[in-house]
């Protein structure tokens, strides 16, 4: 891999283009001229490596493209307004109907309803297995089955997929590989080198890093990339803003450092809570109890500040007046930005349906963010005397 100094700081940067100016400019231009027919027609052959209009290619998004690429260590990279856009456009792509995938269960949740709805209307079926078992994978195998999608660890319980072995596995029969790479990004995480084929993330979250900007990345092969930005990009019309790719780059600059402020915060803050008498379990990737404990070591450089928890005392009552009597960490979706950020499950079940005994339903999921760990846990520790 390349020096990540460089990544960050010089890749894609040419700054005598640009009044040596040392922050890129945001080129919010939708269209680019040319000097005959001749030098038109030329770009028009070959959209994917000019700039001709920003639906296609744009300079600062370019510098991007380039610096998220190496990143993952893959020949090319394509930006999307969102992380979801850079998980659905690659799978429309690439399918076609009487396509079977076989998906780990538990997806990021608008993961899970492209392959429960979306999908299924142009005659593509995925069936769900438990990841975290390799046979699963050689069990759920049809000879339709084009491609095997993963979430490693996936968000709200973390379950892990022995990544290299899937990717070995797919790889001797045909099959495409494509990963959600969010949790971990590139810097702790190196997807492609494990033999996965298309690497999906939410920018919104770590890249981004500022909670200001929604965006995707997907990254590959330059052939496969090439192939989703003729077809379905083109025709979808997912592309980011010069603005948004902007903060993305400045958001680049820090992905190291707060990367890991928040993972070691989050190390102080899962071993604190897993010691609180009012915890009953932590779930992180790279906490001692963790069931994948050795795996997460083995294929993770680092563990991301989301976790989950689940009070002792579980009831709605309990759950709720806890989040609600927080006061510095917000209640709120998404994570990966510079503030921590609590969201129970039961934000999203209704108090006549809650389950007592659906460990599902009791968890608690956190994110750490860049504050000092000391003031987080002050304001936990008094939202636990406030339910004691
Ligand atoms: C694991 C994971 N993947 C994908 C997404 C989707 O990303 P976006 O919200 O940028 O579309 C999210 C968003 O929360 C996520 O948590």
């Amino acid at each position: 891999m390349m020096d990540l100094s460089f990544i960050l700081n010089e890749l894609g940067e040419e700054r005598d283009n640009y009044f040596n100016a040392v922050s890129p400019p945001i080129i919010q231009s939708s269209n680019f001229s040319f000097n005959t027919v001749t030098e038109m027609r030329n770009a028009m052959l070959d959209e994917f490596d000019t700039n001709l209009y920003s639906r296609g290619q744009n300079p600062t998004l370019t510098i991007l493209r380039k610096k998220l690429a190496a990143l993952d260590g893959a020949e090319d990279a394509l930006l999307f307004t969102s992380g979801i856009g850079a998980i659905s456009v690659p799978l429309l792509t690439l399918l076609k109907t009487g396509d079977h995938i076989i998906a780990i269960e538990n997806p990021y949740s608008w993961t899970a309803k492209l392959f429960n709805d979306f999908l299924p209307k142009f005659g593509i079926t995925t069936t769900f297995i438990n990841g975290c078992d390799f046979d699963n994978f050689e069990k759920a195998v049809q000879p339709q089955t084009r491609l095997i999608y993963l979430e490693s660890p996936n968000s709200y319980s973390y379950e892990l997929q022995d990544i290299k072995r899937v990717a070995d596995f797919a790889k001797a029969r045909g099959i495409m590989t494509m990963i959600d790479n969010s949790y971990s990004t590139a810097l702790f995480q190196q997807p492609i080198a494990m033999g996965i084929d298309l690497v999906a993330q939410s920018a919104t979250k770590y890249i981004g890093g500022h909670s200001d900007v929604v965006a995707g990345v997907l990254t590959g092969s330059t052939t496969l990339i090439k192939q989703i930005f003729e077809h379905e990009f083109m025709n979808l019309g997912p592309a980011i803003s010069p603005n948004s790719a902007w903060l993305l780059l400045r958001g680049l600059r820090t992905l190291p450092l707060r990367l890991q402020r928040s993972f070691e915060s989050t190390k102080i803050i899962t071993e604190w809570l897993s010691k609180h008498p009012a915890v009953q379990q932590v779930i992180w990737p790279f906490s001692a109890d963790f069931p994948q404990s050795a795996l997460a070591h083995q294929q993770m450089l680092g563990c991301s500040g989301l976790f989950s928890f689940t009070l002792k005392d579980s009831t709605f009552a309990k759950i709720e007046q806890f989040c609600d009597q927080l006061s510095h960490i917000l209640i709120a979706v998404s994570w990966g930005g510079y503030e921590s950020l609590i969201l129970p499950v039961i934000a999203s079940v209704k108090k006549q349906q809650y389950d007592l005994d659906n460990k599902q339903h009791q968890l608690i999921r956190m994110y750490i963010g860049l504050e000092d760990p000391d003031y987080l846990i002050k304001d936990m520790q008094q939202a636990f005397d406030h339910i004691a």
